[in-house]
């Protein structure tokens, strides 16, 4: 079987897989990553939301044969790592402080979905307005979607 490498929440990792398997599969059965949701498969629900370059993708859509060793595989499990200082994201904690969870199930991709909008209208020299938070499309069963955009305009004011 060949062999895949990427680096995954900052350290190197090989798999044998064959290359058309998932990158979600790879994550969550073969290394035990299991952040990133399984919902629909289809780059539709967004539960698996995960960055690649620090960018949001949808690792159910994504073959692992197509990944770069270079590539950047960041989940959220990683993600306090990308933030300065000890303990969690501002993101994840903005998403403490306003207790957005319901069941949950949604909630990682939800947040790194959420933080790589703030990135992007960053890179354009802005900051979030209600359009941004209306273009987020992972679906939240429980409907969380009010605290939601609450904690992403929270989180983008702790981001540095
Ligand atoms: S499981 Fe990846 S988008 Fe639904
Ligand atoms: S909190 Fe249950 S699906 Fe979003």
């Amino acid at each position: 079987m060949p062999k895949q490498t990427f680096i995954l929440n900052g350290k190197p990792v090989t798999v044998d897989v064959h290359d058309d398997v998932r990158v979600l599969w790879v994550l969550r059965d073969l290394l035990g990553v299991t952040g990133p949701k399984y919902g629909c498969g289809i780059n539709v629900c967004k539960a698996c939301t995960s960055h690649i370059n620090g960018k949001a993708f949808n690792p159910c859509s994504v073959r692992v044969g197509d990944l770069k060793k270079s590539d950047q595989v960041t989940t959220i499990e990683g993600l306090p790592r990308e933030s300065p200082g000890p303990g969690l994201h501002p993101m994840q904690q903005a998403w403490l402080d306003h207790d957005v969870a319901q069941c949950g199930y949604c909630q990682p991709g939800q947040i790194m979905a959420a933080v790589a909008l703030v990135r992007k209208v960053r890179r354009e020299g802005r900051k979030i307005r209600d359009n941004d938070l209306d273009g987020i499309r992972n679906i939240c069963r429980c409907g969380t979607y009010t605290r939601i955009r609450e904690a992403i305009e929270q989180g983008a004011r702790q981001m540095k």
